[in-house]
């Protein structure tokens, strides 16, 4: 007792400063991120190098994040939701479940990635863009004796029945582009018998949207429909992948971000949200052979990357198809009128 009453008040200062910074080096954030693994985890070691602030992240696909966000919506615990398909960062923030934060550095963006904000009344923005695209082994068709595929309706050729893999559209981002594409091909109805006569082809519907190339890449499937760059990626890493924009057209993403509304570290989420607009961090996604086209007008596109400008790419109708009521009649429809058809 004596001993703490004739505490030096040089001392207690001391202490107080200490414990001060403490609570500083306990700055956190929780990011989920929907983009390829490795990509993600350049970011965080990127970000935490720059600011200190130590970063929990988990890689999760674009629509079981979305459905994960909505649970905990009265309870958020995800600060940043950072890449994926776009389509869901819409609907989060149609449904109240993402915040709104103006970034003073929209007018850096390419079109598509500032409209994405205009469009969510500034609850998401656009990082980066990728074509949709049918990827094959081209070593396995060979040995098959099988036709290379062109487009959509070539991927219903009933040659490659138990060929085809697809992720699942209720929890790839991916896989509900691609669903949204075939809509907007065919139109609806006709959409739908072509996503059935598909269904016959499909060896297994996966999780997330890029494991149909991997797998396609370790010679375990053969054809993938999947982002472009996801299939370049694994054709740069030496695999027989060969990568197909589809003749009829294709759909693309916007990867999107958004701050989680209610987010608890949220002059952190804004850092991060600064952060991965610039050119810089943009720029660095070559080294984690992320091929997507950037959303910053100043970022250097890695060469690899395939060029929206070379693809004929369908004016996707990301009003329509972002939002919450397309999303689960689409989904919903393709759960009872597809999925459970026997193969
Ligand atoms: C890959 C792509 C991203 C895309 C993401 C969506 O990581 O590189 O461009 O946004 O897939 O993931 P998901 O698993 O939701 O289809």
């Amino acid at each position: 007792m004596k001993m703490k009453k004739l505490l030096p008040i040089s001392v207690a200062v001391a202490t107080i400063g200490l414990s001060s910074s403490n609570i500083f080096a306990a700055e956190k954030l929780n990011v989920i991120c929907s983009a390829s693994i490795d990509w993600c985890q350049l970011m965080v070691n990127e970000f935490e190098k720059e600011t200190g602030v130590n970063v929990k992240m988990t890689r999760k696909s674009s629509g079981e994040t979305f459905a994960q966000l909505r649970a905990e919506k009265r309870n958020p615990k995800v600060d940043v939701w950072w890449g994926g398909t776009g389509d869901p960062h819409l609907q989060a923030a149609e449904e109240g479940i993402t915040y709104k934060y103006q970034s003073p550095n929209l007018n850096k963006l390419q079109k598509w990635a500032s409209n994405q904000a205009e469009q969510s009344d500034f609850r998401t923005v656009g990082v980066y863009a990728g074509g949709l695209g049918i990827a094959y082994n081209h070593d396995i068709l060979k040995k098959k004796g099988l036709p290379a595929p062109k487009g959509w309706e070539d991927l219903t050729n009933p040659a490659y029945k138990g060929e085809v893999q697809m992720a699942n559209p209720n929890s790839s981002g991916t896989a509900y582009t691609a669903l949204a594409t075939i809509m907007q091909v065919f139109g609806e109805e006709k959409g739908f018998e072509y996503m059935k006569k598909l269904h016959k082809n499909i060896n297994q519907y996966t999780k997330s949207g890029s494991a149909p190339v991997k797998s396609a890449a370790r010679g375990e499937n053969t054809i993938g429909i999947v982002f472009m760059h996801d299939a370049v990626k694994q054709a740069v890493k030496g695999f027989p992948i060969t990568v197909v924009a589809p003749v009829e057209g294709t759909g693309y993403e916007v990867g999107s971000m958004s701050i989680v509304k209610g987010a608890r570290n949220l002059d952190n989420a804004k850092k991060w949200y600064e952060f991965a607009l610039r050119a810089d961090t943009q720029t660095k996604a070559a080294q984690a052979k992320a091929f997507q086209v950037p959303s910053n007008l100043s970022a250097t596109a890695p060469k690899e990357a395939p060029r929206l400008e070379d693809i004929k790419l369908i004016d996707y109708d990301f009003k329509t198809f972002g939002a919450s009521d397309t999303r689960k009649r689409l989904l919903a429809k393709w759960d009872t009128d597809v999925k459970p058809i026997p193969r």
